[in-house]
């Protein structure tokens, strides 16, 4: 004989009771009991079960509440059913259910009731998602039918979020989300990436004198729902009778637990259990496998529950088997222990069957039939995507509540990669948690100061929050981040002055801090209030300034223009000779070399031209007009000021443009020009008759073996071709596009030697003199371009059952 039970489904007879004010955080007992769609921030306490339910406030910040039809609303409905939450807009909405414990297991149940709340008569059908993992799908398919879908897991975080997922068939609803908290012993099944999904949980046999048995137990909408406080974990048991084929037993005693039980079955539901009504039948119900979007062919579970209510005389016997589409389960046979609450289940999933039929027959010894108390049945999902980091999700969670920022701002943040939330990048691994890398927050509205929480998120690589309202100062913990290159705050009504942190991260070139019109903020050092930013400031300010004697810039003298002679008298109208010239680079190349190398940090000039190299009487060069010193005055109108982008056209290193982030291989680039301007003695930017860099020039001439038309005529012969193909070789790789490609400034010194090693050998003259002869800063590591590398891998895992489990047992009989 076989019943067939439906999925659980609820009905509660319950009356409103006094309102009281909501609580976004469990009670007591670890309850989170929510009535999606009530209105405000009221709460009030079930009749029945006297558990507070709580509007949904502070638990979801989407959607709308709705009244389900008044035909829909009879007399005994509970009250959390009058209402839903429905979440027309966006495909993913969630509640975040906070203040769990990390790590425990908690029982997770939401009801429905369509109620055609929207007046369409249109059920829908929707997915469920727990925390990143997918719960199960949502297949309305009784307009006025509770709905129960109930899920065990192991919470990882101390929050968990409850998403309801748009799958374009119909606008997801729901009408109470419940939360209970179980001790980690029980359900032995569940783990941090293994969770039970319920298909059904009955309580065989309950007698005709309880509440239960006076409404019609057998159609799905009159089942008792609310077991609290008789099963202190809250668990809906239905009630399963079948009076045609089973004989109902019960006791007025109490049903104890062991002390090694792993289900905590209440007294309330092992006091009554089924025989079969004709002793030498078995017992026997099944189930049909549901499938599921993502798993076809679910793997089940099943707890069955077994006591012995009636004291048995010496002489009688009670055992039997269970049996599984006609197969053993276990390896004996089972015999329930005397008013102890037994059990017999399956450590892991049957074997896949379309359809499970149980059947429980007494073995040949036994004087007495088989006997059930009650019975669950799950399927397993698998737990195993993990979120987000959960210091970025929490950074995220606080940065969302603080801006109140919607969007589709909910779940978290970066899984699954489809529902990730806007304005976020993410980068994704196989076996580690996602991480923020970027969060883009431009023109967003945000007011109120920078969150500290910024600071959190320790994989950014990009934070942009300009044209906002932000007000109050810079938080220095931002220039605790790691991997922050690029922090945009232009535009917002930011104060005091920029942390030295992040001075530092400017100078070192490793962070790119744009902070353009902010009217309050103080970004020149003469304004700024005294304070100990400054005087670091200072110090790597002075030390390449002490080294410039202000005379002439190289660029005069190229173009043979001087015309005052303050200086410049043995040099006054004439042009620098190619030795002079080459040593003015060489010296050159040092200063910036000492930049790059000599310093710590290490300093980006960020504006190197002819004009910003100085000589002095003896034709000695200096690396002048710092660009670090521009960096704390926007307004310097010799630069272009795209808010931050730094620098003089025709010398500004393609990839900066691009990436914003200036490295050392950007002066590298700048100096390449220089570099070519000494050779040719032509500007950065000729016309020809068309404006075409000097790079591209040089080029085209260089390819085709042309040196005599890229050196400057003005030099009358006066040098070594080889060393004028050298500098302009080493000119060439300085400008190549790719910075990874360009030496640096320490192997352009030792090049710019062996030049003019050359020039000397070939043409006789002084040794080369220069203050640094053994120029060895080779310990640092320079480039500081940083390209992370995301890895879109997505990470499934697959159920691997599939074999006949061993069955494990509760407490033995006597
Ligand atoms: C829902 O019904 C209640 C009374 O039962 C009413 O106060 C409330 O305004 C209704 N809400 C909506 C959204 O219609
Ligand atoms: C929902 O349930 C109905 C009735 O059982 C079924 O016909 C329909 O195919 C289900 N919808 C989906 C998407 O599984
Ligand atoms: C969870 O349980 C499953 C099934 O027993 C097992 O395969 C998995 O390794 C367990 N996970 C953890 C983290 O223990
Ligand atoms: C009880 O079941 C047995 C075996 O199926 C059958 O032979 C017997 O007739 C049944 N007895 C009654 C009274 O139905
Ligand atoms: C389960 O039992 C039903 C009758 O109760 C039968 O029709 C079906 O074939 C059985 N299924 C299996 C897999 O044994
Ligand atoms: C009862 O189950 C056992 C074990 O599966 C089996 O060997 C036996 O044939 C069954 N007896 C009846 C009457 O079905
Ligand atoms: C049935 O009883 C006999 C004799 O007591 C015993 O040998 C046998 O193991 C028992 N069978 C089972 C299944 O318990
Ligand atoms: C950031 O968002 C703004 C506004 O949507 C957009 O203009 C800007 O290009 C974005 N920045 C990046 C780097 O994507
Ligand atoms: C800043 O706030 C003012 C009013 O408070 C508003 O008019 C303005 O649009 C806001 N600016 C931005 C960029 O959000």
């Amino acid at each position: 004989m076989a019943a067939r039970p439906l999925l659980l489904l609820c009905f509660v007879a319950a009356a409103a009771a006094g309102v009281l004010q909501a609580r976004a955080q469990p009670d007591s007992k670890g309850f989170i009991s929510i009535d999606c769609g009530l209105p405000g921030k009221t709460s009030y306490v079930d009749d029945t079960t006297k558990i507070s339910y709580a509007a949904d406030d502070g638990f979801t910040d989407a959607g709308a509440n709705r009244n389900i039809s008044a035909e829909y609303i009879r007399p005994r409905l509970s009250r959390r059913y009058h209402n839903v939450r429905s979440f027309p807009d966006g495909e993913r909405n969630c509640y975040t259910l906070r203040s769990l414990v990390a790590g425990l297991k908690y029982i997770v149940r939401a009801t429905f009731i369509y109620g055609d709340y929207d007046g369409l008569n249109r059920l829908p059908v929707f997915d469920l998602y727990i925390g990143v993992n997918f719960w199960t799908m949502v297949n309305i398919t009784d307009p006025g039918g509770p709905q129960l879908i109930e899920a065990i897991v192991v919470v990882p975080d101390d929050f968990v979020h409850v998403c309801l997922v748009n799958t374009g068939a119909g606008t997801p609803f729901i009408s109470s989300l419940d939360l209970r908290p179980l001790e980690n012993r029980l359900y032995p099944h569940v783990n941090v990436t293994q969770g039970l999904v319920l298909l059904d949980r009955r309580n065989f046999g309950p007698t005709a004198d309880t509440d239960v048995i006076r409404r019609d137990m057998i159609r799905a909408d009159r089942l008792l729902g609310d077991m609290y406080p008789d099963d202190p974990h809250d668990r809906a048991w239905l009630p399963w009778v079948n009076p045609a084929e089973w004989l109902e037993i019960s006791t007025t005693r109490t049903v104890e637990n062991t002390d090694d039980d792993k289900f905590a079955a209440p007294s309330a539901v092992m006091q009554t259990a089924i025989t079969p009504r004709n002793g030498s039948t078995s017992i026997e119900f099944l189930w049909e496998s549901a499938p599921q979007p993502k798993d076809p062919t679910p793997g089940y579970v099943a707890i069955f529950h077994v006591s012995e209510l009636q004291l048995l005389p010496s002489s009688a016997v009670r055992q039997f088997y269970v049996n599984l589409n006609g197969k053993p389960l276990l390896d004996g046979s089972y015999t329930p222990p005397f008013l102890l609450a037994g059990f017999v289940y399956n450590p892991s999933p049957f074997t896949r069957y379309p359809q499970y039929n149980i059947s429980i027959n007494a073995t040949a010894n036994s004087t007495l039939p088989p006997i059930i108390n009650a019975v669950e049945v799950f399927s397993v999902i698998s737990t195993a995507t993990i979120g987000t980091d959960s210091q970025d999700a929490s950074a995220m969670m606080a940065i969302k509540a603080k801006y109140q920022v919607k969007k589709n701002w909910m779940g978290d943040p970066c899984v699954p990669k489809k529902f990730a939330w806007d304005r976020l990048t993410c980068s994704y691994a196989v076996s580690t948690p996602a991480r923020v890398t970027s969060l883009n927050l431009s023109s967003s509205g945000l007011s109120d100061d920078i969150s500290s929480s910024f600071g959190n998120l320790k994989a950014v690589q990009y934070i942009d929050l300009s044209n906002n309202n932000l007000t109050g100062s810079i938080p220095d913990a931002l220039s605790q981040l790691p991997a922050l290159t690029v922090l945009d705050l232009t535009g917002n009504q930011l104060s005091g002055s920029i942390p030295s942190g992040l001075l530092k991260r400017m100078q070192d070139g490793s962070l790119n801090l744009r902070y353009g019109n902010n009217p309050n903020l103080c970004t020149n050092g003469n304004s700024c209030q005294p304070s100990k930013n400054k005087s670091k400031l200072a110090i790597y300010i002075a030390v390449p300034v002490v080294l410039v004697v202000v005379i002439a810039s190289v660029t005069v003298l190229l173009f043979c223009q001087l015309r005052q002679n303050n200086q410049g008298q043995n040099n006054n109208g004439r042009c620098l000779t190619w030795r002079e010239r080459l040593r003015i680079a060489l010296e050159s190349a040092q200063g910036l070399e000492y930049l790059h190398k000599g310093c710590n940090p290490p300093l980006i000039h960020r504006d190197v031209k002819t004009a910003n190299i100085l000589l002095n009487a003896r034709l000695e060069a200096k690396i002048a007009d710092f660009g670090l010193s521009k960096a704390f005055n926007l307004d310097n109108t010799t630069h272009v000021s795209t808010n931050t982008l730094m620098g003089t056209p025709g010398y500004m290193d393609p990839e900066y443009q691009a990436t914003m982030h200036p490295t050392t291989r950007s002066d590298v680039y700048s100096f390449g020009v220089v570099l070519l301007e000494l050779v040719s003695g032509k500007p950065a930017v000729l016309h020809d008759p068309e404006p075409i860099s000097i790079i591209q020039w040089a080029r085209q001439r260089l390819s085709q073996g042309d040196i005599e038309g890229v050196v400057d005529a003005r030099m009358r012969g006066g040098h070594d071709v080889n060393a004028v193909w050298k500098a302009a070789d080493v000119a060439l790789r300085c400008t190549a596009p790719a910075s990874a490609r360009r030496p640096t400034m320490t192997d352009v010194v030792t090049q710019l030697r062996d030049c003019l090693e050359l020039e000397k050998r070939s043409r006789g003259g002084a040794d080369v003199n220069t203050s640094n002869p053994s120029s060895s800063y080779s310990t640092y590591a320079t480039d500081h371009s940083t390209d992370a590398s995301q890895n879109n891998t997505s990470f499934e895992m697959e159920h691997n059952f599939g074999r006949m489990p061993s069955m494990a047992s509760g407490p033995a009989a006597r």
